[in-house]
C-alpha cells in the first residue's frame, strides 16, 4: 500500500519547511480567528495539494521560494473552500472531528473561510507571485461555479453523465491541475511544460473526486468525513447516475422519488445504496476512475525518469486507491 510519507520522500524537506511557511500564513491577532486557525492546524488534512505542487516543480526544475507560495496560496483556498462546503453540505465531521459549523456554528465558519481566502491573496501579492495567482484565481471561480452547478441539479436531479463530469471538473478538478500548473510555473518551465502539467492535475483531479464520491457509499466511520451525505443532500453522483441510467422506468422512479424525499431514515438509504451497487454503480465509477489515472499516467511519459516522475506516478495511484 503506498503512502503518502514515501510518495512524499523526494521533497521531504521542502514538505517539512512549508510546514512552517502554511502556520504562518494563517495567524491572526483577532482572538476567535486564532482560535478557529489554531484548530485547523491541529486537524491538518492529506496536504496532497502542497505535495503535488513541490513535486511538479521538481519535476521542471528547481524548487523556487515562488514553490512555497503557491502551494500555500493553494492549501488556504482549498481550506477555506472546505469550510464553506461543509456549511453547505450541513456536513458536521471533517478529517475526523467536528468540521467548523458543527463547532462554532454557520457564521463563523463563513467568515473564517473568507479569511483564509484574503489571505491566500495576499501572501500571492506580497511575494508578488502575480502569474501564480492568476492561474488559482480562475481555479477558484470556477470551483464556485461548480458548486453552484451541483445545487441546481439537486434541485431538479436531471443530472447526465456529462453534467456530472462538467461539475467535478469546476468544483475539484480545476484546483488540483492547478498545483501541477503552478508548480512547473514557480520553477520557469515554458508555457508547454506548463499547460501539459495542468492537464496532468485535471486527469488527477477527475479521478480524486470520482473516488470521493465512491467513498460516500462506503460504511461510515473510515473516511473521518460521513459518507451517504451526498444522497441527504440529494446530489447525484456518478456511481447513481449510472445505475439509474440503467434502471427500469419503473425503478428509476421510485429510486427517485427516496432521493427526493432527502431520507434520513437509514432502511431508505441502505435501499438506495443497495440498488447503486446492484446496477453495478460502484463498478462502473471505478472503472471510470481507472481510465482518468491512466490519462494521467500517460501525460507524464515524454519526462525522463526521476524520483520526482515516481513519486508523482504514484501519487496518481493513490488517489486512485488511498483508504481515506
Ligand atoms: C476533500 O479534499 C475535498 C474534495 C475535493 C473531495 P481532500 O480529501 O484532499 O481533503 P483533506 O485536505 O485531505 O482533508
Ligand atoms: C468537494 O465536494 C468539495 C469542494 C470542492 C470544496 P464534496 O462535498 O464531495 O467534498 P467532501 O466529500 O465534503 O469533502
Ligand atoms: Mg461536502
Ligand atoms: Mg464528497
Amino acid at each position: 500500500m503506498l503512502s503518502l510519507s514515501s510518495i512524499q520522500k523526494p521533497v521531504q524537506a521542502e514538505m517539512k519547511q512549508f510546514e512552517d511557511y502554511f502556520r504562518d500564513s494563517m495567524k491572526s491577532k483577532v482572538p476567535l480567528l486564532d482560535l478557529v486557525m489554531n484548530y485547523l492546524i491541529r486537524r491538518k488534512g492529506k496536504q496532497m495539494r502542497p505535495l503535488l505542487v513541490f513535486l511538479s516543480a521538481q519535476l521542471n526544475g528547481t524548487i523556487s521560494p515562488g514553490t512555497y507560495t503557491g502551494a500555500a496560496l493553494i492549501e488556504l483556498l482549498h481550506t477555506a473552500s472546505l469550510i464553506h462546503d461543509d456549511v453547505v453540505d450541513e456536513s458536521y465531521l471533517r478529517r475526523g472531528f467536528f468540521s467548523i459549523n458543527a463547532l462554532w456554528r454557520n457564521k463563523i465558519a463563513v467568515l473564517s473561510g473568507d479569511y483564509l481566502l484574503s489571505k491566500g491573496l495576499l501572501i500571492s501579492i506580497e511575494n508578488n507571485q502575480v502569474d501564480l495567482l492568476k492561474i488559482v484565481s480562475e481555479a477558484v471561480r470556477e470551483m464556485s461555479e461548480g458548486e453552484l452547478l451541483q445545487m441546481e441539479k439537486a434541485r431538479k436531479l436531471d443530472i447526465t453523465e456529462e453534467v456530472y463530469y462538467e461539475i467535478i471538473r469546476k468544483k475539484t478538478a480545476t484546483l488540483i491541475a492547478s498545483c501541477s500548473a503552478v508548480g512547473a510555473k514557480s520553477v520557469n518551465a515554458g508555457e508547454d511544460k506548463v499547460q501539459l502539467m495542468k492537464e496532468f492535475g485535471m486527469a488527477v483531479g477527475i479521478a480524486f473526486q470520482i473516488k470521493d464520491d465512491i467513498f460516500d457509499y462506503e460504511a461510515s466511520g473510515k473516511i473521518g468525513k460521513p459518507t451517504a451525505n451526498d444522497i441527504k443532500e440529494k446530489k447525484m453522483t456518478l456511481p447513481l447516475i449510472y445505475a439509474l441510467n440503467n434502471a427500469s422506468s419503473q425503478e428509476k422512479r421510485h429510486i427517485i422519488r427516496l432521493v427526493k424525499n432527502r431520507h434520513s431514515n437509514p432502511e431508505k438509504l441502505h435501499e438506495i445504496i443497495q440498488f447503486v451497487v446492484d446496477k453495478g454503480g460502484i463498478r462502473y465509477a471505478t472503472e471510470q476512475m481507472t481510465v482518468y489515472k491512466d490519462k494521467a499516467i500517460n501525460l507524464l511519459q515524454e519526462y525522463p525518469e526521476s524520483p520526482a516522475k515516481t513519486s508523482l506516478l504514484d501519487l496518481v495511484t493513490f488517489t486512485t486507491t488511498r483508504s481515506k
